[in-house]
């Protein structure tokens, strides 16, 4: 379809979707939100991202994570995001939660990259320009930077709410002790921690082992995982070998090859075996068992293909486990 004809279903609320409370705030997260950190840049079809990004709507994903150096190249994914912002999302913007980062690697010099005040505010205007927007729901520190002041970059979130340019803040992938200083410096600034944005998924458990999870929680801000199907290995997609479209075979920069060792398709294979016997896909028990309780508002999948974001929906249809399931899959993931 003609994207500039795009008219959203208007059943979309009831496709099936949940919405979760993001800590104590006043934001609703539908439990699969859609990243566009993968097949969204220039080299990809434009039709293929217009097609993925209206069906994720229609199916009621109101959340949209990208940040400033998706692509390839760079600033491409919210470029994207900009057309369909143009040609066909506008009119629903108010139903639409859309965060963008900064914190890599963006633009040569010393102002292009991590966590200062000067980097901060020019990436947002920046992104801002590319999707078209006036301001994103959410922004967030992408990580923690050990060189800048904390309380620099923290300053700058504040300010880039008090300028209107965000509604919200978040911090990704910082280690737990900076983490407690941005949840007290923000919360004292009146500009709380919307959310924390991390790994998590049935192989990495980090954030769970750090206290991560609970911290977030105990500061009243919610938690996103990222990458919940581990790139894809958390699906049939490495089951039988490498399919040539996959993301490992034309991507070997996040997603080497390595990855696939024993140990992990031993793991697979196994967690594959509990997935068909609760009559679920891996990919959509992976997803369920992140959502399985309440220290998780939101899990952001990536997708190729139309056809993934509609099959990993239907792991919302059973997020409940069992202690005996939950025990296989302990035991399952054990390396
Ligand atoms: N804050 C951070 O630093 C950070 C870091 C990473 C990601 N993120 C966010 O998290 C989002 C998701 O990350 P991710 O793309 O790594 O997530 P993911 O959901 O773990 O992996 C997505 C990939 O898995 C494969 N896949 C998805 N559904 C499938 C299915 N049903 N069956 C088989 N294969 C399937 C596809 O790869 P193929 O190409 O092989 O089809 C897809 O591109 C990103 O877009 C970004 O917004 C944030």
């Amino acid at each position: 379809m003609n994207s500039a004809h795009y008219t959203p279903r208007h059943d979309r609320y009831d496709a099936g979707m949940k919405y979760r409370r993001c800590g104590k705030s006043g934001i609703l997260l539908p439990e699969i939100s859609l990243g566009l950190w993968h097949n969204f840049g220039e080299n990809d079809p434009l039709p293929r991202s217009m097609e993925m990004l209206h069906y994720a709507f229609d199916q009621g994903i109101t959340h949209f994570d990208l940040a400033n150096n998706y692509g390839p190249p760079y600033g491409s994914a919210e470029k994207t995001f900009g057309i369909a912002m143009k040609q066909s999302f506008r009119p629903y913007r108010d139903e639409m939660f859309i965060s963008t980062k900064a914190g890599y690697d963006m633009w040569p010099g010393p102002y292009g990259n991590w966590g200062s005040r000067k980097y901060l505010m020019a990436s947002l205007d920046q992104s801002l320009k590319r999707m078209n927007l006036d301001y994103v729901d959410l922004f967030y520190s992408h990580r923690y930077d050990p060189e800048t002041p904390l309380e620099e970059t923290l300053q700058a979130l504040v300010d880039i709410v008090r300028q209107g340019k965000a509604l919200y803040v978040g911090i990704s992938r910082w280690p737990k002790e900076a983490a407690q200083v941005a949840y007290d410096y923000l919360a004292a600034h009146d500009v709380p921690c919307l959310i924390y944005q991390g790994r998590y998924h049935l192989l990495d458990r980090e954030v769970e082992k750090e206290g991560i999870l609970q911290q977030a929680k105990d500061n009243g801000a919610g938690f996103i995982g990222f990458s919940p199907l581990a790139q894809g290995l958390l699906s049939d997609r490495y089951l039988n070998g490498i399919p040539a479209d996959s993301r490992m075979a034309h991507d070997g920069r996040y997603l080497k090859p390595e990855a696939l060792n024993d140990s992990t398709l031993r793991r697979i294979k196994a967690l594959n075996l509990i997935a068909l016997q609760r009559g679920q896909s891996l990919a959509e028990m992976a997803l369920a068992w992140l959502l399985k309780d309440d220290l998780v508002s939101s899990v952001i999948i990536g997708a190729s293909s139309t056809a993934q974001i509609e099959k990993n929906l239907k792991a919302l249809r059973n997020t409940t486990f069992s202690p005996t399931e939950l025990d296989a899959i302990e035991n399952a993931c054990k390396e």
